[in-house]
């Protein structure tokens, strides 16, 4: 099939290269100039493990095709996905969907024959009635069909997540569409990929009810930690113990740092933003985005504590400050809250990070970038984990660390207590 994706950031570009890797003719296209000849020479924007390899091989083999031509690449395809950014409004209400209205308007001047027109980013409810209405002031409503197929990808796994999905969801009620999108989907169908055809406002509804469900997922289990840091039991043991009913599901209950990302806290807000419009209260996300707006100084208090309340010139090192493993995205991410209250505090803080220097972190005092964990490490009085990456789960830290008593703070829980214990390690988790 003949496959349009507008946009290429994430959504974009790993939808795009999937889909060709499945055997389709995929046109991305972004009127960023530069990132559009980047890549066309295989330089990709964003870190996802597995992505360079598969626009390399499908860019050879010409199934996929990079452009700035939006009115050209239209014109040549059947499916259009709108994959461009909606981010949080500058007012924080709601999300941002000027770039959605602005393609729709730019599609409707290249529509001659009948294309389904997809939304893959995060839109709010009834956004997909919206860009119909601006499509068809220009185009017979028989020329188009404007469908909702949200996205579940993951930073870090986005690969395995487009080619393994739990399920693919079509928001429509136009039978043509829908057939014709099952069969672009049929490989991961005969997968066992579940399949599920909904109304375009359900589709559109089940993207922000799943993220909003997953953040309060790990939200629970954040608060639980909380308690059992007071009552001596592990919350890992708890985690196991709920996880196994079926019901629950052990997935997504791992405490940790405040949760952050693109998504979780941008999507929680714009849920809650749909609602106040429809004057509905969702209570539980609301009190979801208190707690993890919390969750940040209930952390640098539990260093506090740590340090005894001795944080001046104390040598601080965070392993990991990206928001979570396998990605360079800082968006969101809990260490943009933590490093700045510590420095301000007194410490000096030295970090490494697999995916190198971080931008928002350059122009702080105090804070150093290490180029690997063993300088990062070396001098540091406490060892802050922030995030789960391979490289951090097998350090010798009694060997590496040469100051003394130092202490290891593992906001992801990825070591044993009763290893650090045997090795006469000052080791505190989250949640024990
Ligand atoms: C999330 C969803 O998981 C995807 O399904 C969705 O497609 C995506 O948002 C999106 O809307 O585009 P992502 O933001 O890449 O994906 O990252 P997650 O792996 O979901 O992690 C989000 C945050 O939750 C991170 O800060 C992570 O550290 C935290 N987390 C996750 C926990 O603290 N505990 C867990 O058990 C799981």
């Amino acid at each position: 099939m003949k496959l349009c994706m507008i946009g290429t950031g994430y959504v974009g570009l790993v939808s795009g290269v999937c889909f060709s890797d499945l055997g389709n003719d995929v046109i991305c296209v972004d009127h960023d100039k530069k990132k559009v000849e980047k890549l066309k020479r295989g330089i990709i924007p964003i870190y996802e493990p597995g992505l360079e390899e598969l626009v390399l091989k499908n860019y050879t083999n010409k199934r996929l095709k990079f452009s700035t031509d939006l009115k050209d690449s239209i014109s040549n395809s059947d499916i259009i996905f709108i994959c461009v950014g909606t981010p949080s409004k500058k007012n924080g209400n709601g999300a941002d969907l000027s770039q959605i209205y602005n393609v729709a308007k730019e599609i409707r001047g290249s529509i001659s024959k009948f294309k389904i027109i997809i939304t893959k980013s995060t839109v709010p409810v009834t956004t997909g009635d919206e860009i119909e209405k601006i499509i068809s002031q220009k185009v017979s409503k028989k020329l188009f069909s404007v469908v909702s197929n949200p996205e579940f990808l993951r930073e870090g796994e986005a690969i395995r997540d487009f080619i393994y999905p739990d399920r693919v969801i079509i928001g429509t009620m136009d039978k043509k569409s829908n057939n014709v999108l099952k069969n672009l989907y049929s490989p991961l169908i005969s997968k066992g990929t579940k399949y599920v055809n909904t109304s375009r406002r359900a589709a559109e509804l089940i993207k922000y009810a799943s993220n909003a469900f997953l953040a309060t997922k790990i939200t629970f289990i954040n608060e639980l930690a909380n308690l059992c840091e007071k009552i001596d039991v592990n919350i890992e043991d708890i985690s196991i113990g709920m996880g196994l009913d079926k019901r629950i599901g052990g997935r997504f209950l791992r405490a940790g740092p405040a949760y952050g990302g693109s998504c979780f806290p941008k999507d929680t807000k714009a849920i809650i933003n749909t609602a106040d419009k429809f004057k509905t209260n969702l209570s539980v996300i609301k009190s979801v985005i208190k707690s993890n707006d919390n969750r940040s100084s209930l952390l640098l208090k539990r260093v506090f504590n740590i340090l005894n309340g001795n944080v001046k010139n104390k040598k601080i090192c965070f392993l990991g400050v990206t928001f979570k493993a396998n990605t360079d995205d800082m968006r969101d991410s809990a260490s943009l809250s933590m490093i700045p209250s510590l420095v301000k505090k007194g410490a000096i803080v030295n970090y490494f990070d697999p995916t190198g220097e971080k931008y928002d972190l350059k122009k702080l005092k105090n804070v150093n970038f290490s180029k690997n964990i063993n300088s990062a490490i070396r001098d540091a009085n406490l060892i802050i984990i922030h995030t789960e990456w391979n490289d951090f789960k097998s350090i010798n830290f009694k060997k590496e660390v040469k100051s003394k008593n130092f202490i290891i703070f593992d906001m992801r829980n990825i070591y044993s207590h009763t290893k650090m214990k045997e090795l006469k390690i000052k080791y505190f988790g989250v949640g024990h």
